[in-house]
């Protein structure tokens, strides 16, 4: 704390992003990343950009990158909106959208950024209880409200609802924004970009950091009818007007672009996930059933922390979140079929001690 700052920043709660190892050689399943890394046309794109071009300030519209994403979704480029990565997108949309309204809803386990931007620009919010089962139930979410934030599949759950669901919630809701934060769609989820021509409170916010492993380039987008899209672009010309530089627009354009790349690698990750969940049941976890590129799961045997810290220490990295709900549960990313199998391995060590 210091005299100098801002009085709001004394108050802040930052969100603390997953650990990133410096030198360390690990196995690396705490922040979700995609072990298969990007296509190889998005590197070669990015390599094709590097040169005297970068003088140049890049498009600040990225209209080539959006015209590529809404043209297999059937959307108009002035449906996107893009940011450096989706945290900056939603921190966007939360400034836009939620400020000076009643409380944001949004399930009492869910992405643990979403709280931090209530905090940064002090809106209210109320987190509704997720079922025992860790599911959502859709009927909570209606009266009074400054806006709904759902994330689908839900992080660190893991668990994806259906479009009925999310349909009924934004019925329900007309007069607020219901964001809904894709993240891990592509694992197995179904995308609500179908919704948006029915629903112009609908914004649906998605990243190049998990299915196309650019988590290293920042890039994450938002699609919704063109009155929210032009609110986004006004708050991101008040803040910074080039959020994605030359690289990440032509790298990201190639990787969307590149499918075959995109089915391939995670086609493979999904079945590394359904053999890693049927391994760790196999051992006594109880896993919940994950559309996601990570599982969530707890061993009546393990306590949550100490789980952790035996892991980290034979240098396998997961995450736990220190809530009283999910204190003992683990998140668990899908990595190569070889780190699934040393994480295998290191858990039933673990439980024959
Ligand atoms: C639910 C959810 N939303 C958004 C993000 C942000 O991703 P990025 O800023 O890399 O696009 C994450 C990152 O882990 C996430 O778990």
């Amino acid at each position: 704390m210091s005299r100098l700052w801002s009085p709001f920043v004394q108050h802040l709660v930052p969100y603390v992003p997953g650990e990133q190892p410096k030198g360390e050689r690990v196995v690396k399943l705490n922040t979700n990343e995609n072990p298969y890394g990007p296509s190889p046309l998005a590197l070669e794109a990015i390599r094709a950009v590097t040169d005297d071009g970068l003088r140049l300030y890049p498009d600040p519209t990225g209209f080539a990158l959006a015209t590529a994403i809404a043209e297999p979704l059937g959307l108009a480029p002035d449906q996107v909106f893009l940011g450096n990565g989706s945290d900056e997108v939603l921190a966007h949309a939360f400034n836009a959208f939620f400020r000076d309204k009643g409380p944001v809803l949004f399930p009492d386990v869910t992405y643990s950024f979403y709280p931090t931007y209530c905090s940064l620009y002090d809106l209210p919010f109320r987190r509704l209880p997720l079922d025992s089962d860790f599911c959502l139930g859709g009927g909570q979410y209606h009266g009074p409200c400054g806006g709904i934030v759902i994330a689908n599949p839900n992080a660190p759950t893991g668990i994806a609802v259906g479009l009925d669901v999310l349909a009924d919630i934004l019925r329900r809701n007309p007069d607020v924004v219901v964001l809904v934060d894709e993240a891990y769609v592509d694992f197995g989820a179904e995308t609500a970009t179908c919704l948006i021509g029915e629903h112009d409170n609908l914004l649906v916010v998605q990243t190049f950091s998990k299915s196309r492993s650019l988590a290293g380039l920042r890039v994450g987008f938002a699609l919704g009818q063109q009155p929210l899209i032009e609110a986004l672009r006004r708050i991101r010309d008040s803040f910074n007007s080039y959020p994605l530089d030359r690289l990440a627009l032509a790298g990201a354009e190639a990787a969307w672009r590149d499918r075959d790349w995109f089915d391939q690698t995670r086609t493979r990750l999904m079945a590394d996930r359904e053999r890693m969940i049927v391994g760790l049941r196999a051992q006594g976890f109880e896993v919940l059933p994950s559309r996601a590129n990570f599982v969530f799961a707890r061993h009546p045997d393990l306590a949550g922390e100490a789980a952790l810290a035996a892991l980290r220490a034979q240098g396998i990295l997961v995450r736990r979140f220190g809530q009283d709900r999910i204190a003992d549960w683990l998140r668990i990313s899908i990595g190569t079929a070889e780190e699934c199998d040393l994480l295998l391995s290191a858990t039933s060590g673990l439980l024959s001690r």
